[in-house]
C-alpha cells in the first residue's frame, strides 16, 4: 500500500499518469497468472505460521517459491526494501520487516506478497495466527476480511471510489473498530502502484478540522487496482518507526489487513488473488 504522501513520489511516477488506464481483455489473463502465483505462494505460507518460528524464516520460504516458480518480487529492491514479504506482527499496520524473533502462542501477523509473472503484478495479503489468538483479535481479522470484501463487492462499472469506501467504513465503524486512512490501495498492473488511489473511507475529518472525502471517480471496466483495508482496534492514527517502514498503531492497538488484486470487468467485478484452495481467512 502506498501512502498518501508516497502516492506522489512513487518510483513508478516515471511511468504513472493521474489517468486510470484501461486494459483490454487479454490483459486480465496476464493479471490472472500473476495473482493466481500470488494467492498459491500465500497458500503455501499456512503450513509455516506456527510460535516459535521466525518471520525471517518465513520470508525465505517465500521468496524460494516465488523463485522456484520462476517470477520476481515486486518488494525486493523496491526503495531499498530487501525482503520478499511484509510481515505485520501484532500492532504493526504494514510494512513490517521480517526480523529474527520468534512468534509467539496468540500473535497475529499480515503477510504481504506481490508477485510478478510476465511483468503483470500479483500484489495481496492475508491474516495469519500462530497458534490460538484471543476472541478480540479473531473478532478484529473476522471484521477486516468481511471489510474488504464489501469493498469489493460494491466494484462495477458506474459504481465509484467513494462506494468502496462508504462499505468498508460502514461495516468497520459499527462493530467499534476505526479504517486507517493514512495508507490506500493502489492501481495496478505492469506498474507495481500506479493510479487511482483508492482510500478506504467515504469521509472522516483530520486533527486540523479539514474534511477528507473519497473521489467520485467512476469506475469502467478494464481499471485494475487492490483494496487493502488495514483496520485498527482503537484510533486509527499511525506512527513510523525509525528504519523507515515498520507503520505501528500510535495508541498500539491491534491491528489488520487482507488484499486482493482485482479487475472491473463489464458486468462486475473479478479477484485476481482468490486462493485457489479456499484460503482466504484463518483458520486454515
Ligand atoms: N505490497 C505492498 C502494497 O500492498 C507494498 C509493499 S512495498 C514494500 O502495496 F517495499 F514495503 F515492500
Ligand atoms: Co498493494
Ligand atoms: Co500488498
Amino acid at each position: 500500500m502506498l501512502t498518501m504522501n508516497d502516492a506522489a513520489l512513487d518510483e513508478d511516477l516515471e511511468f504513472r499518469t493521474h489517468e486510470i488506464k484501461i486494459h483490454p481483455a487479454e490483459d486480465f489473463e496476464g493479471m490472472r497468472v500473476a495473482g493466481r502465483l500470488a494467492a498459491e505462494c500465500l497458500d503455501m505460507v499456512t503450513q509455516w505460521v506456527a510460535p516459535g518460528v521466525t518471520t525471517v524464516e518465513i520470508d525465505d520460504k517465500i521468496r524460494e517459491f516465488v523463485f522456484d516458480h520462476g517470477a520476481l518480487s515486486a518488494t525486493i529492491g523496491y526503495r531499498g526494501y530487501r525482503h520478499a514479504s511484509c510481515i505485520s506482527l501484532n500492532h504493526v499496520i504494514c510494512h513490517g520487516i521480517p526480523g529474527p524473533k520468534p512468534l509467539k502462542n496468540g500473535d497475529i501477523m499480515n503477510i504481504d506478497v506481490t508477485l510478478i509473472v510476465d511483468g503483470w503484478h500479483g500484489d495481496t495479503s492475508r491474516m495469519y495466527f500462530a497458534g490460538e489468538p484471543k476472541v478480540k483479535a479473531r473478532r478484529l481479522v473476522d471484521a477486516t476480511y468481511d471489510a474488504l470484501m464489501a469493498g469489493i463487492k460494491t466494484v462495477r462499472p458506474g459504481s465509484t471510489l467513494y462506494d468502496i469506501g462508504v462499505a468498508i467504513q460502514t461495516l468497520t465503524e459499527r462493530q467499534g473498530f476505526s479504517v486507517v486512512r493514512d495508507f490506500c490501495g493502489h492501481g495496478l498492473g505492469r506498474l507495481f502502484h500506479d493510479a487511482p488511489n483508492v482510500v478506504h473511507y467515504a469521509q472522516f475529518k483530520d486533527r486540523f478540522g479539514t474534511i477528507h472525502k473519497a473521489s467520485n471517480t467512476k469506475l469502467k471496466a478494464g481499471m485494475f487496482f487492490t483494496i487493502e483495508p488495514m483496520i485498527n482496534d482503537g484510533k486509527p492514527d499511525v506512527k513510523l518507526l525509525k528504519d523507515g517502514w515498520t507503520a505501528v498503531a500510535r495508541d498500539k492497538s491491534l491491528s489488520a489487513q487482507f488484499e486482493h488484486s482485482i479487475g472491473v470487468t463489464e458486468d462486475g467485478v473479478e479477484i485476481f488473488t482468490k486462493s485457489p484452495k479456499g484460503l482466504d481467512r484463518p483458520p486454515y
